[in-house]
Formats: structure tokens, C-alpha cells, sequence
């Protein structure tokens, strides 16, 4: 399923590249960067280390709109986040689900290239992320997986 779908995605790309549209025709295709850039972060009302990644998110540029929310069971539930991945808080691109303490350029290369995966997850809390960095404490390594809708994940960056 999901290679078959990639395979129509190369199909159509290749296929827009034989056609080389004007630079003017290709920019109205694109939807306008602060759209692209836009993130919706849910979170616990009284969560410090989320309000410290939401601030970190923001230096590298996205508009974020921040979502307190007492129930983020619930959160996790309605965009089906595997329990193995979950963490504190839960951001959204699109369709595309962030969840826990990922590193904000690690979303920008993301969303450049989604292919067919659902999102990106830092499970748990590991001390050293971006928002969870402890004074005194060493940060931690941490894996940064990718996961599909089916639950399946894959290591997207270790660090
Ligand atoms: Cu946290
Ligand atoms: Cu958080």
C-alpha cells in the first residue's frame, strides 16, 4: 500500500518535471510560507518544559498556536498516537503529528520531504532536549523516530 502510493507520488513528480512549468505558474502552486511554517501545539496549561519548547520552536520561525488543554489523554487518543511514542506535549503540522520534545530543525527537515509518514516522536522525556535541558545534568542520547499510522517506527535521527 504505502509503496505503491510512493510509487504514484515519483510517478506524478517526474511527470511535473517533464512538463517544467514557468517559475510564475510553480510559485502559485506553493501555499505562502507562513502557511507552511504554521504549527498548532497542544499542551497542559501549567507544563514548563512544553511553554520551553513551544519557545524554542519559535526561534527557528514558525507561527505557533499554542492549545492548553487539561485532556491530553485525549489529544493522544484522537490523533491516534501509539502509546510507545507518547510524551508531554503534541504538535501539529497539517496532517502530521510531532510528538514530545523534537528538535525544531529536525521539523523543518521533516516537512520538507513527509513521504508517507505520519510524524515524528521523542517518547518519554529525555533530560537534554530542546525544553528539557536540567542545569548540572548531562543531556542524554536520544532517538528521534519517525512512525506511520500503522504503529511501525524507524530511528529518523539519533542523538
Ligand atoms: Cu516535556
Ligand atoms: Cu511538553
Amino acid at each position: 500500500m504505502h509503496d505503491r502510493r510512493e510509487f504514484l507520488r515519483l510517478s506524478l513528480g517526474a511527470a511535473l518535471g517533464v512538463i517544467a512549468l514557468p517559475a510564475s505558474a510553480w510559485a502559485l502552486t506553493q501555499p505562502p510560507k507562513n502557511m507552511r511554517r504554521r504549527i498548532t501545539v497542544y499542551k497542559s496549561p501549567d507544563c514548563e518544559c512544553c511553554r520551553k519548547w513551544v519557545e524554542h520552536v519559535k526561534q527557528t520561525g514558525w507561527i505557533i498556536d499554542v492549545k492548553d488543554v487539561d485532556d491530553m489523554a485525549k489529544v493522544k487518543k484522537d490523533a491516534r498516537i501509539p502509546a510507545k511514542l507518547q510524551s508531554c506535549h503534541t504538535a501539529v503540522v497539517g496532517r502530521f503529528v510531532f510528538e514530545g520534545h523534537v528538535p525544531a530543525d529536525l521539523l523543518l527537515a521533516f516537512m520538507k520531504n513527509p513521504r508517507g509518514v505520519a510524524g515524528l516522536a521523542v517518547p518519554g522525556m529525555p533530560t537534554g532536549t530542546p525544553g528539557m535541558e536540567v542545569p548540572g545534568r548531562a543531556p542524554e542520547h536520544y532517538q528521534v523516530l519517525g512512525w506511520y499510522r500503522d504503529g511501525r517506527t524507524f530511528v529518523y535521527a539519533s542523538l
